[in-house]
């Protein structure tokens, strides 16, 4: 059911891989609400051809732009303002990707070449983001953005390795950016924490089927999907929550806040 939030509002998506990416998610959600918007991916990504689909059913053009590039960047909220017709409202910042994790190097022998690689590409591109849109000051005030985050940022997952840490300083990013761009523009930036996800990055991370069913199973609502996870950027993207800025907000069906459930302890032959 669509409510009109984003009626009349301008976008900017990135991270729209295939349909299983949560962008894509967003995409046709925001879409649904009302909104327009520009998709962008890496021009690597372009190749797949996947997101030609997808702007053709939400009437969006594709921007091709590598976020660690402060040149595409520039090219594409400049290009965007000319498309939409006029200053952004909300941008979704949907982008991860570690060569430690996809080459499956463990914690305590990380590769610092990817690390720094990732840093670049999944936190850095964030602060990169923020900092062009500032500068040539494309978001409208009131304006949203919201970039997506993992648990492993506060709490030990082994199998996440540098993308703990590089998770860690994407979500200070929000709160520090946050601030400033908040006193100048009123313009918001939050991270949200969503729950193990079957998509390209997700299914990359070692044992990630087996993490999937255990947080499914800690959760007292269960994972939340790519699908609940767009629902809650949209709300975060609309008016109705005009003065949450600087948070970390977790989507994950109460998984954070549950130490065991009886479920699991069930698995282990224990009466909950
Ligand atoms: N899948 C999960 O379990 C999960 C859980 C919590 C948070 N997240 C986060 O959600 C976000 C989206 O990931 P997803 O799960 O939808 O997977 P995905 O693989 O569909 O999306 C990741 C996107 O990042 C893009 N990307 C990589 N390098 C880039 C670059 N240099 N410039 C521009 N784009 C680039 C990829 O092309 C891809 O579209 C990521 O930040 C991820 O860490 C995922």
């Amino acid at each position: 059911m669509a409510y009109n939030l984003l009626k009349g509002k301008r976008g900017i998506i990135s991270g729209a891989l295939d349909e299983n990416s949560i962008a894509w998610k967003v995409a046709e959600k925001a879409h649904e609400e009302g909104a327009t918007f520009v998709l962008t991916n890496a021009p690597i990504a372009m190749r797949m051809g996947e997101i030609n689909k997808l702007a053709e059913a939400t009437g969006s053009s594709i921007i091709p732009a590598d976020a660690t590039s402060v040149e595409d960047l520039t090219n594409l909220f400049t290009q965007s303002q000319e498309i939409l017709g006029g200053k952004i409202d909300f941008v979704l910042h949907s982008i991860g990707m570690s060569i430690n994790i996809r080459k499956k190097v463990p914690y305590t022998e990380l590769n610092y070449e990817y690390y720094q690689k990732g840093i670049d590409v999944s936190a850095l591109s964030f602060h990169k983001m923020l900092a062009v849109a500032h500068k040539l000051d494309a978001i409208n005030d009131w304006g949203s953005v919201v970039a997506l985050t993992y648990m492993a940022a506060q709490r030990t997952y082994p199998f996440y390795t540098d993308m703990a840490d590089i998770k860690a300083m994407l979500e200070s990013i929000a709160r520090s950016f946050g601030y400033h761009y908040g006193v100048q523009k009123k313009v918001r930036i939050n991270t949200v924490s969503q729950s193990p996800t079957k998509t390209t990055a997700g299914n990359g991370i070692k044992g990630f089927g087996d993490f999937f069913d255990y947080a499914d199973t800690i959760a007292p609502l269960g994972n939340a999907s790519a699908e609940d996870c767009a629902n809650y950027c949209i709300t975060l993207f609309s008016d109705l929550t005009r003065m949450v800025t600087m948070q970390n907000l977790f989507h994950d069906g109460g998984y954070s806040t549950t130490g065991v459930s009886t479920s699991v302890l069930q698995k282990f032959g224990i009466e909950g």
